[in-house]
């Protein structure tokens, strides 16, 4: 099989590619990726040195022109290129809609002339909006996106839907909660807190910390992605989750002990500030994802621990990775957001 992936230098595209080519020995992978800030080719630096099945393609899924030649001869697109970061989409949206809505198009024109047979629209929980105390996402819940950043990604959905639905498009959508792992941009919750923690700097924590998110490990991800490009329904959507609601207080609360113990030193809760809420803060997201279980047979490998655990070591051992990051195009993002200093 001939996979186009987008987005594959970032975050959860870098970890699919990964997986992907550990666990199909035979399939061939192109990877196309802007590098945005977002984007990094040392999280692909051990893939691109071992397989000779690896390609990379600096460009954008904008690009009708590039796009169009390198769709030819693909089995299937996993379309993970996106801006993803919803403080940075509250700032200033321009990018979003950019890739996130006409990348998608124009990827979804340049599939349906190639006839590739599968499409996968990396997607998120967050177009469902936001839910109160109690309840689920499910694929019937009704898109409400209330970020910028989640409309942007809302739009893209609905448009493999109609494409699906107008020309017979294969596209099937997969909308995930909250992944965290290794090579995650230090921007975000997670790693944030965690290098902040290991410089003994502030964590800096949006309005009362109790939000909720439903956090999933990173290969989890993949191997639902795994088991929708091989046994995925065309036209269909499927909710990803790992079941492992927490407040973003507690996930703090809960790095900081694993860090202590780990380093036998206390790292203080004192490190953490509360700092003005996120605009527009969604409350709590949760994924009920018994589709995919039921239909796809898919289920998680990891709980919330192990995860955490496995996600504190790699940081730990891949300092370089994130001080090169954080001592660069990060920092000056970060002084833009005036949470430092
Ligand atoms: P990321 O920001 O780490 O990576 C995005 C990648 O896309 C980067 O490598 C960037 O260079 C590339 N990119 C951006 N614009 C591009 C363009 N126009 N053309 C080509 N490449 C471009 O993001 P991530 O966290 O890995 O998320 C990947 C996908 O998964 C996104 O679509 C996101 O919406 C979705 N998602 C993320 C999460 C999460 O918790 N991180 C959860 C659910 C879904
Ligand atoms: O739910 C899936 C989504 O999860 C993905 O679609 C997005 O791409 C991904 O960025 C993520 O969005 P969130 O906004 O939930 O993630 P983030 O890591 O930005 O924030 C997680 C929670 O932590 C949220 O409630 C905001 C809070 N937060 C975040 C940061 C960066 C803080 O309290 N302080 C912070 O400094």
């Amino acid at each position: 099989m001939i996979l186009l992936i987008t987005g594959g230098a970032g975050f959860i595209g870098s970890n699919f590619i990964r997986y992907i080519l550990k666990h199909h020995k035979n399939y061939k992978v192109i990877n196309l990726d802007k590098l945005t800030y977002a984007g990094n080719l040392e999280n692909l630096r051990d893939i691109d040195k071992s397989y000779k099945t690896y390609s990379f393609v600096k460009g954008d899924i904008a690009d009708r022109r590039l796009v169009n030649r390198l769709v030819k001869g693909v089995d299937a697109v996993i379309n993970f290129a996106a801006e993803s970061h919803v403080d940075r989409s509250i700032i200033d949206s321009s990018d979003f809609i950019q890739t996130n809505v006409v990348g998608t198009q124009a990827l979804l024109e340049a599939a349906i002339s190639a006839k590739i047979t599968r499409y996968i629209q990396i997607s998120t929980d967050e177009v469902y909006g936001s839910l109160g105390k109690s309840g689920y996402f499910t694929e019937k819940t009704p898109l409400a996106p209330n970020s910028p950043y989640s409309a942007s990604k809302a739009a893209g959905d609905v448009l493999v839907r109609a494409y699906c639905h107008t020309h017979k498009f294969p596209g099937i959508i997969a909308r995930c909660s909250n992944n965290y792992g290794s090579y995650q941009f230090p921007e975000k919750f997670i790693p944030l807190m965690i290098t902040n923690a290991l410089e003994n700097k502030p964590l800096p924590i949006y309005g009362d910390g109790l939000n909720v998110r439903d956090w999933i490990y990173v290969d989890d991800h993949c191997s639902a992605i795994d088991a929708i490009l091989h046994k995925g329904k065309v036209g269909e959507v499927y909710n990803i989750g790992g079941n492992s609601e927490r407040k973003n207080i507690d996930v703090v609360k809960i790095i900081l002990k694993k860090i202590s113990k780990r380093l036998s030193m206390p790292f203080s809760t004192s490190l953490i500030k509360f700092v003005p809420d996120r605009k527009g803060h969604d409350r709590r997201y949760a994924i009920d994802s018994t589709k995919i279980r039921k239909e796809l047979g898919w289920k998680p490998g990891y709980n919330f621990d192990k995860g955490l655990d496995t996600t504190i070591d790699w940081y730990l051992k891949n300092k370089e990775w994130w001080q090169k990051i954080k001592s660069g195009e990060y920092k000056r993002y970060y002084k833009k957001m005036y949470r430092e200093g």
